[in-house]
């Protein structure tokens, strides 16, 4: 066909075409995990959700293993528009100014997943989410991913094991003093760089839920394993706030579904991932895995507990006193 033809024919078409079936909005949705963890799941599931409700209005594409950005590019990126979709850790929101989430980084704050579902699924974590409006981002959800252990190559199983240490932190200050009130000397990493680091050294250790350590194959240039579960690790699920406003208000009606149905999805299936992960790197025979007595966890709790005191001007005092209002976590009783 001559090319004026194919001009013309192409003009006609866009012309009388219903828009939706030439142009599906496109939801970029980046993250650092790999995709078979709780993050790269729920993803997934929300992209395929989005296509079915929406009848195929949205095309949501999913970018895992921090393919299209790291960590900190990945929150520019959403604010500048290059991608519409987040679903950062809660540890790295701080740098964006919003400190309060800095709270789920306190060590021992929750004890299980129910006490962080108080806190995550009511009311203070939707005044959570609010606190982003003002950064250009819409908050629309938590997901978890689990409890953290430490890895690294010695033993750690008195609180001493540990001192001295070097060990890969998120961006988070509760981190970093979590780190310092063992001993250990933080150091604040990009997650797609840690496998490397441990390898060659450049760290001693890190701490992740167990399915973050097996699917990024830290397992195999870690020795040890201290199971503690010391320590949370969840996301909020995040939106160019602009790019959101601006949908029609039945795609948007279709999106919050699909939210609504992957965080089930998340939360429902975080725990059972982990506890598979755990299984696979004992499977592996490449790291020793350790359980705290619980003397040993309980002089780990003791040895951390004044953090929570120390960040509490950081986080703001009215934050954490409603999570430990929800959770019943009382410092002074340690
Ligand atoms: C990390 O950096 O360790 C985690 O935030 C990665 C993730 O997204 O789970």
């Amino acid at each position: 066909m001559a090319l004026g033809a194919a001009a013309l024919l192409s003009t006609v078409l866009s012309a009388t075409w219903p828009v939706q079936a030439q142009t599906p909005i496109v939801i970029k949705f980046s993250h650092v995990v790999a995709a078979d963890t709780p993050k790269g799941r729920a993803a997934e599931f929300f992209a395929k959700r989005a296509g079915e409700l929406t009848k195929g209005r949205v095309k949501v594409e999913v970018y895992p293993n921090s393919q299209l950005y790291k960590d900190k590019e990945e929150m520019e990126a959403l604010q500048l528009g290059s991608v519409q979709m987040l679903a950062p850790s809660l540890s790295k929101f701080a740098p964006l100014g919003v400190k309060e989430f800095e709270a789920f980084d306190l060590p021992f704050i929750f004890d299980n997943y129910q006490e962080l579902h108080q806190v995550t699924q009511g009311a203070v974590g939707k005044a959570m989410l609010a606190k982003l409006e003002p950064k250009g981002i819409t908050g629309l959800a938590f997901w978890d991913n689990g409890f953290k252990s430490f890895s690294s190559n010695k033993p750690m199983h008195k609180v001493e094991d540990y001192k001295g240490l070097k060990m890969r932190i998120q961006s988070s200050k509760v981190l970093d003093a979590q780190m310092r009130a063992i001993g250990v000397v933080p150091q604040v990493m990009a997650f797609s760089e840690v496998y490397q680091a441990l390898q060659t050294g450049v760290v001693d250790g890190t701490e992740n839920p167990h399915s973050n350590l097996y699917t990024q194959k830290m397992h195999e240039v870690q020795k040890h394993l201290t199971v503690t579960d010391h320590g949370y690790l969840g996301y909020a699920v995040v939106v160019n706030k602009k790019f959101w406003d601006g949908l029609p208000v039945d795609v948007h009606k279709a999106l919050d579904q699909a939210m609504t149905e992957a965080t089930k999805v998340a939360n429902d299936h975080a725990r059972q991932l982990n506890e598979e992960a755990l299984a696979k790197v004992k499977a592996s025979g490449k790291t020793e895995i350790y359980t705290p007595t619980p003397a040993e966890r309980l002089a780990l709790k003791k040895a951390m507990a004044p953090v929570h005191k120390q960040m509490e001007s950081r986080i703001g005092a009215e934050t954490l006193q409603a999570i430990y209002k929800e959770t019943g976590f009382d410092a002074s009783k340690l």
